[in-house]
Order: C-alpha cells, then structure tokens, then sequence
C-alpha cells in the first residue's frame, strides 16, 4: 500500500510516500481502508521526534518505532480480528489508529472507533477524533460548562478550539473566542458571541471574568489567566505551550497547575487549575457523533491536502494559522 513514511526525526521534508506492508491486525483490531486523515500538533511531534520527553515516553529514541504518520481517521473496514464485535466489513467509521493514517489502509483498536457520523464527508469525520475528543473532555469533564456561565476559549479557531467553541455553546454558555483577525469571522460563525483578536488586545482587555478559561495556545502566564477567572471558575489546560519546545514542549506549566491549584487554592478562593489530558475512547466519539447529528458541531475544515502532498498539510498546520482543521484525502 502507499503510506507517507520516515526513517527519521525532522521537519516535513523528511517525509516520504512509499510502497509499504499492509499493518497486521490483532484480534482486538480493525483494518481500515483509509479515505481522509488529519493534521494535528501530535503529528508534527512525531515527526519531528521534540520535545525530547517523547523519545523518553517511548516512540524511540533514535528514529520514531512507528515510521507511518498519521493518527486521526476516516474510512471503510475492510477486515476485522477474532475478537471485534461492533464492526465488520463494509462498515463506515472515524477514530484514531497507531499504525499511522497517512496510507491506503490502517489498524485502528475497535475501542478507539465508532461509526462514521450520518451526514458528514470522510474529510469531515476525520477532522473531528483527536481534535473533538479532546475538547469534549476539556468542556465536559474537566470544566463542566453549564447554562449561562462566560467561558472564554483561547485558540477558538484552532483544531481543538474551533470544537471547544461549538461544545461550550451546546451546553448553554455565552462564549467569547481568542484568535487573530483573519480567523474572526470563522469563530463567529462556530457561535461565539465576542471574538478577541490576540495581536491587538489581551484577554483582559475590559476586567471581564469568565467562569471557565479553555487554554489551547498556552502562552500566556497563569497569573493573566486567573486574573481573568472568577474567584470559583476553571481553567481547563489544553495546550503547554508551542510544542516546538525542545525539552517538555511546554508541558512544564501543565503539571504546576495543579499543585498550584492546590497549594494556592484558599489564596485564590476556589480557582481550579486543571490539565486536560485526553484519552482516545468509543464513548467520547459517540457522544461527538450524537452532537454533530444533532446540528450542535459541525466541523470546520481549512483545507484538504491529496496523501502525497501530507508534508504541505502539516506544514499549513504549524506556520499557516488555518481556520479548522487541516484534512489529508487518501
Ligand atoms: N491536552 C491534550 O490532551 C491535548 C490534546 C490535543 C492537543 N493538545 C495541544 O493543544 C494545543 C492546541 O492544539 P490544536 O490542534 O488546537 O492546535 P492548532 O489547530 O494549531 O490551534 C492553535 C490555536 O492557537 C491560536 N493562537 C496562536 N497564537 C495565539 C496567541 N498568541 N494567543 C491566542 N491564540 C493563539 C491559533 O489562532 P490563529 O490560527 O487564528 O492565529 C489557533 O486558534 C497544542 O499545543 C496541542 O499539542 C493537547
């Protein structure tokens, strides 16, 4: 099959499209014949092989373990392992794989798939696992939105922000979106009611406090963003920081959240500061599904890039600021 591989940490150009192996399937996987992926900033981490904890964490040290890119997915199931009852062949399904989505087909683990939302295009249900599943836990089990609270999402046109801004509306809360000019007129029209523009104000712009803060850009200091919190309200942390950087990729301020959160918690009455960490499960995907076939989320595409032009895709995704998500048709 043609698959999009490296043998090597670097930037995009390390990429390559190649004639590879079909990935074998265990008992508890799904082999997928792929037709579209996305982009994320976890792509570019593999790829690139930084910030070096990664390598620590086990995707190798020298040259990634696994040479496909890719981790979202949409497509068609064409075999399945002993053990996999929910799907069989034929069926249309999104989810997110291991074995690397940049090819004709991947293995993905039957509980990190679901059937492909009714009414969506496969570039669309590719464009909403990593991205979806990571705001739904931020908005609904991290900050736990309800009906009329503010709730400010900084880097509401961004993969996880552009679904962060859809989610916090669904659940009843006035929402106003970070993002620069050019992206406005995109986060207005996935429903938040005020758009700041980062290059010509800051979040606390007019002493607006929000109850819930989501944080996907992560470069701004904790004390801003508790400034900008009531004295009850959550910040959910999604993103550390640039993930370009070289040694925790900004996961530093991840991890002082909480024990600031803790050791502060009297000093700053109840504040919650909180990491996101997303976990890839069916039951966040069918709770997306039941969303987007409500009318509620809509995924908001950039652009499609062809499989062998992958490397431009992620490339648009680290330097190009797109509006949504950034989609490799297969
Ligand atoms: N915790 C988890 O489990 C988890 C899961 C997934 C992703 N993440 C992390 O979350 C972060 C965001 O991921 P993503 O896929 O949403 O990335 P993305 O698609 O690149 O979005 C980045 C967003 O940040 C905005 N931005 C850039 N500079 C900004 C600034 N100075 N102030 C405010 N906003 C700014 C961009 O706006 P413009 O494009 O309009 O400039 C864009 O909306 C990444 O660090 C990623 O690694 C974490």
């Amino acid at each position: 099959m043609k698959a999009i591989v490296q043998d090597t940490y670097g930037p995009a150009d390390v990429l390559e499209l190649r004639d590879v192996d079909h990935p074998p399937i265990g008992d508890e996987d799904v082999l997928v014949e792929v037709r579209a992926a996305a982009v994320d900033p976890g792509v570019w981490v593999l790829m690139t092989g930084r910030p070096y904890l990664m390598r620590l964490a086990g995707f190798g040290m020298r040259r990634p373990k696994v040479g496909v890119r890719g981790r979202d997915l949409a497509g068609v199931v064409t075999a399945v392992g002993a053990r996999v009852t929910r799907f069989g062949p034929g069926q249309e399904v999104y989810g997110t794989c291991e074995s690397g989505s940049y090819a004709e087909y991947a293995c993905a683990r039957q509980s990190r798939l679901a059937p492909k939302p009714a009414g969506l295009t496969f570039e669309q249900a590719a464009a909403v696992p990593v991205s979806g599943m990571t705001a739904l836990q931020a908005v609904r089990n991290v900050a736990h939105v309800r009906p009329g609270q503010r709730v400010l999402v900084i880097g509401a046109s961004g993969g996880v922000g552009s679904f962060a801004v859809q989610l916090a509306k669904a659940a009843g809360a006035s929402v106003t979106g970070v993002c620069s000019a050019a992206n406005a007129g995109l986060v207005r029209s996935l429903g938040a009611d005020d758009v700041i523009d980062y290059a010509r104000e800051e979040i606390d712009r007019d002493g607006a406090r929000y109850d819930v803060v989501i944080d996907t850009a992560g470069n701004r200091p904790l004390s801003l963003l508790r400034r900008v919190l009531t004295p009850r309200g959550t910040l959910a942390i999604v993103g550390g920081g640039h993930v370009a950087y070289r040694f925790t990729g900004g996961m530093g301020r991840t991890f002082r959240a909480p024990l600031l959160s803790m050791v502060t918690g009297s000093m700053f009455r109840g504040q919650r500061l909180r990491p996101v960490m997303s976990r890839d499960r069916a039951e966040h995907l069918e709770e997306l599904t039941r969303l987007i076939e409500s009318g509620a989320v809509t995924p908001a595409i950039d652009r499609a890039y062809p499989l062998n032009q992958a490397p431009d895709a992620i490339r648009r995704l680290m330097d190009g600021h797109p509006a949504g998500k950034v989609v490799v048709t297969v």
